[in-house]
């Protein structure tokens, strides 16, 4: 197993190229089962969960052809396709429950390994199969999967109203509505830039769809759906990690593809804590406004409200701030476990249910620290570039799963960094 280890001090200076989003990578490569003809994606981020929804897929018939160092996607899946996804690839990663709307759109029938739960949350199905049944689907757990067969053998139109903007729901039931007998409303839907991007490419492949970003998504059935090619959207959690770093270091670094639009929310308590965001002809350029960062208080909430996968790695600047900052995290029920290890490197955060109170420190000292998830493990990266010392995170292979090259990236910007075989 890897560790990545981190020599602190500062500043970072330079450009950091940001990658295309793994959320909309892992809804849009199921697409491809939507249609008997080709799903090129472009800009895809290179990742060790892309290479798990590429193994599922394949596992189901379609045919994956990575090129450009695995930045091209090219799928295709035509004739007849297994419809059952394996526990053995789902339990690796929860996003393989995206199969289980195009697959019912498809066939008719399909047979998912529930994810079960992980490490930030319980994080069931409800909302998805609910909306699913709603649309003539039959749905029964049994021997840990989901067996779900569609009346008549075609998903039919429905109003469907979420209790939750849940993104993952929001995905699925879109994808499955593509190609649905009439229409299907979805209200309460997730706005997230990654649900618009999935939309832009479903339009792509002949689907008819209104209102993606908005909370209220209508979606036309049709018969078929064609190929397309599509580029993968800007990461925007790749993007808020890496404007961190000059944030928590200090210097000045050019964020290559970001955009306002995808961070406006994050960008809002970056500003209130001191730090300057300017857009740039090629991204955003970040830099402290002065010496200190001020306390600033933080909620999660669906897009486009302040992300939930930003929040681990604002508690990391918050750790070195002046004052005192109360995050609360609303999306997820167990999303602090970033914190006990912040506290080994000298923090003051106090963690009670979903609330976590950060007292800001002058200086973090450098520790061996271990990774829980993927937003947690990059958190220990960025507090370990402004500690004193060496910092040594390991269990980085979860960070293999969302960030690609961080050493590269880091390094490419005056970072003391390297990965370390254990
Ligand atoms: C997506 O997960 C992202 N993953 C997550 O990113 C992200 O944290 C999350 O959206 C919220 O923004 C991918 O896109 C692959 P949800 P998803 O359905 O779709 C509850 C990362 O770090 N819920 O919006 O699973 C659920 O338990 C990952 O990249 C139900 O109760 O998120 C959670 O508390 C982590 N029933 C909340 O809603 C349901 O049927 C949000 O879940 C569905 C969800």
């Amino acid at each position: 197993m890897d560790s990545i280890v981190v020599q602190g001090g500062g500043p970072l200076n330079g450009q950091i190229p940001i990658a295309g989003a793994k959320n909309a990578c892992l809804t849009l490569m199921p697409a491809t089962l939507l249609s008997e003809e080709p799903l090129t994606l472009t800009n895809a981020p290179r990742l060790s969960d892309i290479k798990t929804m590429t193994e599922l897929l394949q596992s189901l018939g379609a045919e994956i052809t990575s090129m450009q160092e695995g930045q091209v996607q090219a799928m295709s899946c035509h004739g007849t396709i297994n419809t059952r996804a394996e526990y053995d690839i789902v339990r690796k990663m929860r996003a393989s429950n995206l199969v289980l709307g195009p697959l019912l759109a498809r066939e008719g029938v399909a047979e998912v390994s529930l994810p079960g739960g992980c490490a930030i949350g319980a994080r069931p199905m409800d909302i998805h199969t609910d909306g699913l049944t709603l649309m003539g689907a039959d749905i029964e757990l049994r021997d840990g999967y989901l067996h779900a067969k569609a009346a008549g053998g075609r998903l039919k139109g429905a109003v469907i109203d979420f209790p939750f903007a849940s993104v993952g729901a929001t995905e699925n039931i879109m994808m499955a509505a593509t190609l649905a007998k009439g229409t299907t409303v979805i209200n309460n839907a997730a706005r997230e830039p990654e649900i618009v991007d999935l939309a832009d490419c479903l339009r792509k492949m002949g689907a008819q769809i209104e209102g993606d970003g908005t909370s209220s998504i209508t979606i036309q059935g049709v018969d078929s759906l064609n190929g397309a090619t599509h580029p993968v959207v800007t990461d925007r959690i790749e993007l808020g990690t890496y404007m961190l770093a000059p944030a928590i270091c200090g210097g000045e670094v050019e964020l290559l593809g970001g955009k306002l639009s995808l961070v406006g929310a994050f960008c809002e308590k970056l500003d209130a804590a001191g730090i300057d965001v300017t857009e740039t002809d090629k991204g955003l350029m970040v830099k402290r406004r002065g010496d200190e960062i001020k306390a600033v208080d933080v909620t999660t909430e669906p897009f486009p409200g302040f992300p939930t996968d930003l929040q681990a790695q604002m508690m990391a600047l918050l750790c070195t701030a002046n004052g005192t900052s109360v995050l609360e995290e609303k999306i997820f029920e167990n999303r602090f476990m970033h914190a006990p290890e912040l506290i080994r490197m000298g923090a003051e955060i106090d963690v009670s249910g979903g609330t976590a109170t950060v007292t800001g420190v002058k200086k973090l000292k450098g520790a061996p620290v271990m990774a829980t998830d993927l937003r947690a493990s990059v958190s220990l990266i960025l507090a370990g570039l402004a500690a004193e010392g060496e910092t040594k995170v390991s269990r980085v292979y979860h960070l293999d799963r969302g960030y690609e090259h961080v050493v590269r990236k880091l390094e490419g910007v005056g970072a003391k960094i390297e990965r370390v075989k254990d």
